[in-house]
């Protein structure tokens, strides 16, 4: 290790990865596994709706958009997890850990932002259909797509100045797959009192006021559908558990890492592996395979991809 007493700290060590050798090959598999999925699912959809002309309608944009920002957030942890596993070392310099918070922080934030975005997609077009075309504009899909990656860097940078200049002098194992706050202020040798207050009222708020609204809108949205339909909920609420599945899952682990008590146990490890490799394999999951025209646009692309001698039918 690393370290020297009187000068700062250079790097950190993730010892959450130092298990034993049967727990290092499971993870080993399941990132790898996971991490091919959300590339392909992830891509696929990207690839899919850009060549498709059929789905250039503003749902199908802020889909793919959400997919670049799924692949974002897991290549910022999981290619240097499974780097990590299959090499036996566990190091991250000092400066790749803070861009590692950085980024999940940036696409995390944008991911929240989408993912509202969406919610209120999906409510005009279903509750205010006469006038989706002229809430739902080509400009006002352009702006939020804007507004979620401002959003994420502001949400970052913003946690992120009051990070970046803290003395590290002591210890430097961070329990942990990754670097994020909640560890990582933990190490500095400066009471970090205020700074966990500034994570919780940014991270914490983001997530929670995000959550909310996302419930909120389905809420919204049952009312709706029950005043319209004549009684007949099912098949809305089959939609429905799908997405609020997708939901409770990501922001049940962001609620649980930044709205204290700062961690303890080891369980955000495992629960920011929810984050990372299993909801940017579900989002495509949920938003493709129940939508028929993206199935339909998939075959198309998959025949083109393939050519003449590829498999038909
Ligand atoms: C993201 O959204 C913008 C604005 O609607 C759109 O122009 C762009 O094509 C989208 N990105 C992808 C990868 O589809």
């Amino acid at each position: 290790m690393d370290t020297t007493n009187d000068s700062m700290v250079s790097e950190f060590v993730l010892t959450g990865l130092s298990n034993s050798w049967e727990m290092r090959r499971f993870l080993l598999w399941f990132s790898a596994v996971f991490y091919m999925g959300i590339i392909l699912g992830n891509l696929f959809i990207v690839l899919t709706v850009i060549t498709d002309s059929c789905l250039h309608s503003p749902m199908y944009f802020l889909l793919a958009n959400l997919s670049l920002l799924d692949l974002g957030l897991s290549s910022t942890t999981v290619p240097k997890t499974i780097f990590d596993l299959f090499t036996d070392c566990n190091i991250i310099s000092f400066p790749k850990c803070m861009t590692q918070i950085f980024f999940i922080h940036i696409t995390g934030g944008g991911e929240m932002v989408l993912l509202i975005a969406m919610a209120s997609d999906w409510y005009t077009a279903i509750c205010k259909p006469l006038h989706y075309l002229t809430i739902m504009s080509p400009q006002m899909c352009v702006s939020l797509v804007v507004a979620a990656w401002v959003v994420g860097i502001i949400h970052a940078v913003f946690q992120f100045v009051f990070v970046i200049n803290l003395p590290f002098c002591g210890p430097n194992e961070v329990d942990n797959f990754y670097c994020d706050f909640p560890r990582v202020i933990k190490l500095a040798c400066v009471d970090t009192y205020k700074l966990e207050f500034i994570i919780i009222a940014n991270s914490g708020f983001i997530s929670m006021v995000t959550f909310f609204s996302l419930i909120i809108s389905y809420i919204l949205y049952l009312h709706f559908v029950w005043k319209h339909s004549s009684g007949d909920l099912s098949k809305a609420f089959v939609t429905l558990s799908a997405h609020i599945s997708v939901v409770i899952l990501f922001f049940m682990p962001c609620m649980f890492l930044y709205v204290g008590p700062f961690p303890t146990t080891s369980l955000d490890k495992y629960l920011f592996i929810v984050d990372s490799a299993i909801t940017p394999v579900l989002n495509p999951a949920i938003y493709t395979l129940r939508n028929k025209d993206m199935r339909v646009a998939m075959r198309r692309l998959c025949k083109w991809i393939m050519g003449p001698h590829g498999i038909s039918k």
